[in-house]
């Protein structure tokens, strides 16, 4: 059995960090969200993977490489547009063969993994397997009707949802899914759907069977999900300090201080990472933050958020929270006369001030 991983597409709506990086490399309790993803393949028995990418692949390939680090090998298949899921199994044809497969989208988190999914695929044999979960907005997603325990109808971000069951983005397909894609035409919004594929394959009495999700799970496409992502992950942590932490300093409950960090004076109070050779100095960083490596934090204080490498956050007379901040980012109080806020912002930014 083979995987393939989406991890190219635009990231609209986590600019601006996505005008310079990755989605799927956001990191969430430190960890970039695409090695979850290749590590709960690894973790289902599969190691030979397709990593679909597109106008971010050297970064992807950067942090990924051939895939050792995991124990996988990675084959990179270049997507030029995102024209859609469908199309990503489409030109992924040769790395696929006829051999059956697990689809993975690189920016969705599940915790319990995919082992579960991946042996009873094996064991019913079904053309196709889709993992859905139940969620409050299926609008947002693909939804899925089922009767008498398979999947009869599948509609992309429908306006009247006729479930609550949303298409969590992980997907098992056999040989047949090719013809889907070959056979179906692009949608009002211009992509190949996959949805769409799978419903070729159910009009054509192929048979698709549900897996339903029962633990958590998240598309971290938007801001409010990749922090709740990061909570989440941090939860799962337990206290583990590698890097110095002096004795003025405090570190409540769940705590990561990795390889090379110093936190000096400041209280870390968790679930909180700090990653390899940060610094925190006179500051207080408050549950469900991440900080990343390199990254330096003097007179601040910080909750709810996620820092990504090499910023300098300093002198911050008022908490930063539920904020997302990409690298080598500076933040500093000016102490100058008159009193002004001195903005260099990329395209898209938000900055809510007090
Ligand atoms: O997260 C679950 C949802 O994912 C499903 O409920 C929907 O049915 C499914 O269409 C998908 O919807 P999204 O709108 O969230 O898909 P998005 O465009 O964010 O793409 C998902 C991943 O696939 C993301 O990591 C980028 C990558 N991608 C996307 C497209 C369109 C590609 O690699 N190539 C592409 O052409």
């Amino acid at each position: 059995m083979k995987a393939l991983i989406l991890s190219g597409g635009k990231g609209t709506r986590l600019r601006p960090i996505t005008h310079t990086g990755a989605k799927q490399l956001i990191p969430v309790a430190n960890k970039p969200i695409l090695f979850y993803a290749i590590e709960a393949i690894r973790d289902a028995g599969i190691t030979d993977i397709g990593i679909i990418v597109g106008d971010t692949a050297e970064e992807v390939r950067g942090a990924v490489a051939d895939g050792k680090k995991f124990g996988v090998t990675i084959t990179y298949i270049q997507q030029d547009k995102p024209l859609g899921l469908a199309h990503a199994v489409l030109i992924a044809r040769d790395f696929l063969k006829d051999e059956p497969f697990v689809m993975y989208l690189g920016d969705n988190l599940i915790k319990s993994g995919i082992t579960n999914l991946v042996e009873q695929f094996k064991d019913r044999s079904p053309n196709s397997q889709i993992l859905l979960a139940h969620v409050k907005k299926p609008n947002q997603f693909g939804v899925a009707e089922l009767k008498d325990s398979a999947v009869v109808r599948l509609e992309e971000k429908p306006k009247k949802p006729k479930s609550d069951l949303a298409l969590v983005g992980v997907y098992m397909f056999d040989k047949h899914i090719h013809t889907a894609v070959r056979s179906i035409k692009p949608s009002k919004r211009g992509e190949l759907e996959i949805t769409d594929a799978i419903q070729w394959l159910i009009d054509h009495k192929f048979r698709v069977l549900p897996h339903i999700v029962t633990g958590w799970w998240k598309d971290t496409g938007k801001l409010e999900d990749m922090l709740e992502a990061n909570r989440m992950m941090l939860d799962l942590y337990e206290t583990d300090i590698r890097g110095t932490v002096d004795r003025q300093s405090r570190v409540e409950f769940k705590v990561i201080v990795e390889k090379g960090a110093v936190v000096k004076n400041s209280i870390i109070r968790g679930p909180a990472a700090i990653g390899r050779g940060a610094k925190i100095v006179n500051s207080y960083i408050g549950p469900f933050t991440s900080i990343s490596s390199g990254t330096e934090v003097i007179n601040s204080e910080i909750e709810h958020s996620i820092i990504l490498e090499n910023c300098r956050i300093e002198d911050v007379g008022i908490k930063i929270e539920d904020s997302l901040v990409g690298r080598g980012v500076a933040v500093k109080k000016l102490n100058e006369k008159p009193k002004v806020y001195r903005l260099l912002l990329g395209d898209n930014s938000t900055v809510g001030l007090p």
